[in-house]
């Protein structure tokens, strides 16, 4: 199938179960009908995305709804609960949506997410696809077919895997982020250095003004090289039985940070980035990871900005919120360690001690 735009880039997510084509390229939105048609993509769209995105940038996507009014879900992480979903499925059943209907959700995170779980579940399953509009949605979120919604009780609680059938990805939709969440992006651009190439981490360094400055020459290769770590890594493992749990790198000590300050204080990525900044500091303490690695990644994370504070919160209260995380399995603590810049490795015998420690030096109270 011919590019839709001159530089166009594809990676394909193939689980065996279901396959996503990823576009991405500068602009691909305006062929974003076309992609649709050429993909299947439902004889009828429906739009999930918020008030602000829409504002923002809804002119161009109105033309493939046919005319029909969006569905508007509240900004927020607070909104991605069940009574969105619910909303969701009102506005499809009143238009008379079919198993043939599409949803296409226009958004960061948290619209995703939403609109997906909505997608996975409605008709027990109808089309969906991402055009993510935060860089976290761009590189992260919107690959891989996890969605779903939080619960009063807990982030994520509830979810399925709903592969999209396509992603489009325009980074020129991040001209309008407010550069603390285009930072947030940035983190897990990071992290996919870390985990899977140097040579990301290299450039991002490199380039960090040209990036910020959200040059096309410089983050449009960013954001593939991203995507085609996640794709890969989805591809092969989709469940998260193994391998993409090195997408958690940071993850263990982010999550808790996040969850313990009722995600109000960090941003995801920067959660993230203080996580991985634990993360390189255990891997130095068990000689898994050279000391030079890991000051290159504090320098790097530095550069990025600044991040909210650790100081007030207690070793005790993330230890408690560590436990309680999805990435505890019978009991045991599967933990991400960076080996070196690119390449990283799993353990399960991480004690408290060593966490204790670990948060104390990345600036915890006792
Ligand atoms: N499904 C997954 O695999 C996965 C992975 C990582 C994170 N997530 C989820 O993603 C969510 C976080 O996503 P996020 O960081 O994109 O946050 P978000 O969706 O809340 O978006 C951040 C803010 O940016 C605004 N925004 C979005 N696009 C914009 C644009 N182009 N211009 C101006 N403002 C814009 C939003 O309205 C919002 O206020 C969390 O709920 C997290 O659980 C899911
Ligand atoms: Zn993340």
């Amino acid at each position: 199938m011919s590019p839709y735009t001159s530089e166009a880039v594809r990676i394909d997510v193939d689980t065996g179960s279901r396959s996503s084509a990823i576009w991405i390229g500068d602009g691909i939105t305006e062929q974003l009908s076309a992609l649709l048609d050429a993909h299947g993509v439902g004889k009828r769209r429906f739009i999930v995305s918020s008030p602000l995105i829409w504002r923002l940038h809804g002119k161009q996507f109105q033309h493939l709804a046919d005319g029909a009014e969006p569905i508007l879900i509240p900004d927020g992480e607070r909104y991605k609960n069940l009574q969105s979903i619910s909303r969701i499925y009102e506005s499809l059943i009143r238009a008379g949506a079919d198993r043939g209907s599409a949803i296409v959700a226009v958004g960061g995170g948290v619209i995703g997410d939403t609109a997906g779980f909505a997608a996975a579940t409605f008709l027990r399953g109808i089309a969906l696809a991402h055009v993510p509009t935060t860089l976290l949605a761009q590189v992260d979120s919107s690959i891989g077919g996890k969605v779903g919604v939080n619960h009063a009780l807990g982030k994520n609680m509830i979810g399925a895997f709903h592969q999209p059938v396509v992603v489009a990805i325009d980074p020129l939709l991040l001209a309008t982020l407010p550069r603390r969440e285009f930072r947030s992006g940035l983190y897990e651009v990071v992290k996919y250095g870390m985990i899977a190439s140097r040579g990301l981490f290299d450039r991002v360094a490199q380039d960090l003004k040209k990036i910020f400055a959200r040059d096309p020459d410089v983050l449009l290769p960013a954001i593939v090289e991203s995507c085609r770590i996640k794709a890969k890594v989805v591809s092969a493992d989709e469940r998260e039985s193994g391998l993409r749990r090195i997408l958690n790198f940071g993850h263990t000590v982010g999550h808790a940070l996040e969850s313990v300050t009722k995600y109000r204080r960090y941003r995801h990525g920067e959660a993230i980035a203080l996580g991985m900044l634990a993360a390189a500091d255990l891997g130095v303490a068990r000689g898994a990871l050279a000391e030079r690695e890991r000051q290159a990644l504090a320098q790097l994370i530095a550069q990025l900005g600044p991040l909210p504070t650790v100081f007030d919160l207690s070793t005790d209260e993330i230890l408690e919120a560590i436990r309680r995380d999805k990435k505890v399995v019978n009991g045991r603590l599967h933990f991400v360690l960076a080996i070196e810049i690119g390449a990283t490795m799993t353990v399960d015998d991480v004690t408290e001690e060593e966490l204790r420690a670990v948060l104390k030096r990345l600036g915890l109270k006792h």
